[in-house]
């Protein structure tokens, strides 16, 4: 019997080296090469090969710039993130974890797109019963849609082939496997044979491809990273365990900006857009209670208000504990000693614990001075106004930082009913600003916490 050629992989990039490395000589990761059987030899059969078409190069003129046709997928979330709507003959990677919605988002599109296009759902992970008993539940009747419950790549080519669907969704990439690879489903070459030939057939054929992928431990999405080379688009979908809201973000977008987010809730009818989320994040906020304070980050061009709280108090044994959830944690740790050193607060005998409500992850400096505004306020167990909002960015020496897009910012905060706003005076000068709000212009947090706590 032959014996099978086996190859060593490397998890995060997909490097193959021919023996076992301890570090990636590639991307320099420790730990992550895994040997499993060799990509078979010799270029694939795909699609492309059967269409007949001879592909040759082009000169640039003679191709149409009409090529790029977009179109609706129905949740006006998921175009915004896509960048004004799915490309034709694009390949979609959209990852998350396990239980997020991710096939309940993608059966919901189908239920808008097979009003114009035909569309082949193909899962590996569930049953055409189990599909059509959610389809029911969601209330989809999908004409035009046809399920396909496969996971062998060369069926589902076939399936492509014999049926000609407009868009294509397979659910994941991780439970197709290719039989003429020897591999197992889900492994580095797997994985990376399957979404080549995907994206080969959206190419070749002009389907446009969504694709489901696992995610790892570490948030990233399963299989090599070299995956997100290969797509069009990385849509990450997130959310807390116990919060509704679903945040669908671009990690990467041929076709668009990458920093928009689309929102979601997940009801007992599956997902549902949030075309407000200021209004669906502040819910519930309480009243006159130290420790939170609202701030508003840019999301692509989208203004959204995010409840920014801390929770400090003395730390048992000398041992300080510090936590944040949704805020990254060395700036909020490099907030928290600005506070103490340039704000007066002894916050090093304390422990405190930092959290963004809504499940929103908030990385732009715009928050920072949410963050010192409520930190002091819980050290002081003085609570601010309820209708303030604080918006800047704090440097090293504790002053007050500029923010782009500040009039878009204070317009959103006017309109979700704040009439007091803690902006930086420097770049709010010249600024028009909305009518019922008066803005507090500081220059350092010692003059923010003398305003307010
Ligand atoms: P699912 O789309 O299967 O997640 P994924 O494909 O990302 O693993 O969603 C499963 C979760 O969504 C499940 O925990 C229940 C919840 N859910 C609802 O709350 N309401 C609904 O209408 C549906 C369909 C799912
Ligand atoms: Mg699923």
């Amino acid at each position: 019997m032959p014996k099978t050629k086996t190859m060593f992989y490397c998890t995060q990039c997909g490097n193959e080296t021919p023996k076992w490395l301890g570090k990636c000589p590639a991307c320099g990761a420790w730990n992550t090469i895994v040997e499993q059987p060799a990509a078979s030899e010799g270029r694939k059969k795909t699609i492309a090969d059967h269409s007949g078409a001879i592909r040759r190069p082009r000169p640039l003129q003679e191709i149409e710039a009409a090529d790029e046709l977009r179109f609706h997928t129905g949740m006006a979330e998921l175009d915004r993130v896509l960048g004004g709507g799915a490309v034709k003959g694009s390949l979609v990677l959209v990852g998350g974890a396990p239980g997020i919605g991710k096939s309940t988002l993608m059966l919901q599109i189908c239920d808008n797109l097979c009003r114009f296009a035909s569309v082949l759902y193909v899962s590996g992970e569930e049953s055409e019963r189990q599909i059509k008993l959610r389809a029911q539940r969601l209330g989809i009747k999908g004409e035009g849609l046809s399920l396909y419950s496969e996971t062998s790549l060369e069926d589902i080519l076939g399936a492509v082939e014999a049926q000609r669907p407009d868009i294509l969704i397979v659910d994941s990439i991780q439970t197709i496997y290719n039989t003429d690879s020897t591999s197992s489903p889900g492994s580095v070459a797997q994985v990376k044979e399957c979404t080549m030939a995907l994206m080969q057939l959206a190419k070749g054929m002009g389907v446009t491809v969504f694709v489901v992928g696992h995610i790892n431990k570490e948030g990233s999405l399963a299989g090599p990273k070299v995956l997100e080379h290969i797509v069009d688009c990385v849509l990450h979908f997130e959310g807390e365990e116990h919060s509704s809201y679903r945040i669908l973000r671009a990690a990467k977008n041929r076709f668009g900006a990458t920093n928009e987010i689309g929102v979601f809730e997940m009801g007992d009818r599956g997902l549902s857009e949030v075309p407000n989320p200021s209004e669906a994040l502040l819910s519930g906020r309480p009243k006159d209670t130290p420790g939170s304070c609202v701030t508003c980050v840019m999301e692509g061009v989208r203004p959204v208000l995010a409840e920014v709280q801390a929770l400090v108090t003395p730390s048992a044994y000398g041992n300080s504990r510090r936590s944040s959830n949704g805020f990254d944690y060395n700036r909020a740790v490099m907030l928290a000693a600005v506070l103490e050193k340039r704000g007066g607060l002894a916050l090093s005998t304390c422990d405190f614990y930092v959290n963004v409500i809504g499940g929103l992850t908030v990385n732009e400096p715009a928050a920072d001075l949410a963050l010192i505004v409520a930190l002091a306020s819980s050290f002081r167990d003085k609570s601010v106004p309820y209708d303030l909002a604080a918006v800047g960015e704090v440097g090293l020496t504790g002053e007050l930082r500029a923010v782009h897009a500040l009039g878009q910012r204070l317009s959103e905060v006017r309109r979700l009913g704040f009439t007091k706003c803690l902006v930086p005076a420097r770049g709010s000068g010249k600024l028009v600003v909305p009518e019922g709000l008066s803005l507090i212009r500081i220059t350092n947090i010692r003059e923010a916490i003398a305003a307010l706590i």
